[in-house]
């Protein structure tokens, strides 16, 4: 059984999709076994714990400094013990001593076909907003693996999602979650919790 450490910052909608592939049979072999929110008051937090699910909420506001905060949460993900973290709409930057411990275990789901609209400053409506902005026809999603870099880990699973004449960043990031990063991060956990990847 893959044991699976999901962080959050907010509305949690990606982690819904783990948890609901998870009873639907479409993830096979895994289980999540915390959910980490840097957010108080993310929506995911109240999510994980309605479904029994270890939920915790570690903020950076709570240290004297990013290294003592970086230090807590890394300890939160060991404790949990997790073959693979998946980082669920996670704003906040991995530590590269984390990286380097969870080489290769550790993913994310990214609003847009990487490379286009990717790395520092993208994330959320904001991917959307370029988007829209540069007048693109097609947009997606994108699940990698996290290196040290910002979103230039290798891919694993990429769905593209047509841009409409009348999207707003709304109605774009809403089409993008449904058509893709619902679908594409749950069957990657599937991928690696059942030895495809
Ligand atoms: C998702 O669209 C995810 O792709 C994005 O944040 C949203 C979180 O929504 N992540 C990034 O932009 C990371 N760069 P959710 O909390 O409802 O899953």
């Amino acid at each position: 059984m893959l044991r699976v450490c999901v962080c959050v910052s907010g509305g949690g909608t990606n982690l819904q999709a783990i948890i609901d592939a998870i009873d639907a049979g479409k993830i096979t072999n895994a289980q999540i076994v915390r959910v980490i929110s840097n957010n108080k008051g993310a929506f995911a937090l109240e999510r994980a714990r309605g479904k029994g699910i270890d939920a915790v909420a570690i903020s950076p506001k709570d240290y004297a400094d990013r290294e003592l905060f970086n230090e807590a949460f890394l300890q939160c993900v060991d404790e949990a013990e997790p073959d693979l973290v998946v980082l669920a709409g996670f704003l906040v930057v991995i530590p590269p001593v984390m990286i380097q411990k969870y080489e290769r275990r550790i993913i994310n789901i990214h609003p847009s076909l990487i490379p286009s609209f990717c790395g520092t400053g993208y994330y959320g409506l904001k991917v959307h907003e370029a988007a829209l902005a540069r007048g693109v026809k097609v947009t997606g999603a994108t699940v990698h693996f996290v290196d040290e870099g910002t979103d230039t880990g290798p891919i694993i699973l990429q769905k593209a999602v047509e841009v409409l004449p009348d999207d707003t960043p709304k109605v774009l990031q809403q089409r993008v979650m449904e058509q893709a990063e619902w679908q594409i991060l749950p069957q990657a956990i599937d991928m690696i919790a059942n030895g495809r990847i």
